[in-house]
């Protein structure tokens, strides 16, 4: 009996690891550059445009759902973040800012999107915002 409890609680840690939390990353204590700082979504943006380039660009590694849990992100250290749920608790400034710059001042394998267009990056916003909706709340 006591056997079969422990079994079930290791079970349990197991899993609520790989559910998306409300920790907080080294890169999300950061202080967003002066470049990016004041940056706010454009009224023009679509997450319908947003959707297909996450589609294409994002969910390798940040999966369909924006849980961190891409085919392409599996065997990355750190692992790519669980993005529906940044959203949540980051500003718009700080996400422009780490999708347009990426991994680059952190050293990690987040790619930098600077190569879209602004439009294109708040559209990926957008679209990531309703991911967020989609998960239920903390
Ligand atoms: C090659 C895999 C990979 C791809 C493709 C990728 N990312 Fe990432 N991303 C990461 C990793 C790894 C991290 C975590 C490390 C970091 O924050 O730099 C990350 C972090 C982020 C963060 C910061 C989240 C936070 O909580 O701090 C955002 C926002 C983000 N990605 C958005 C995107 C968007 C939008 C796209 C597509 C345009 C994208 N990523 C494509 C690997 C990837």
């Amino acid at each position: 009996m006591f056997v079969w409890l422990g079994a079930g609680l290791v079970g349990c840690n197991a899993q609520s690891v790989a559910t998306p939390t409300t920790q907080f990353s080294p890169q999300q204590l950061a202080e967003v550059p002066a470049e990016y700082k004041g940056k706010t979504m454009p009224a023009t943006s679509s997450a319908e445009h947003g959707a297909i380039l996450y589609a294409t660009h994002c969910a390798s590694c940040h999966g369909e759902k924006g849980l961190g849990d891409g085919p392409a992100g599996l065997a990355l250290m750190p692992p790519p973040a669980p993005i529906a749920n940044s959203v949540k608790l980051m500003g718009d400034e700080y996400l422009f800012w780490r999708v347009s710059e990426g991994g680059t001042p952190f050293g990690t394998a987040m790619p930098a999107w600077k190569t879209l267009s602004e439009q294109d990056r708040w559209d990926v916003l957008r679209y990531l915002h309703t991911l967020g909706e989609a998960q239920p709340s903390q």
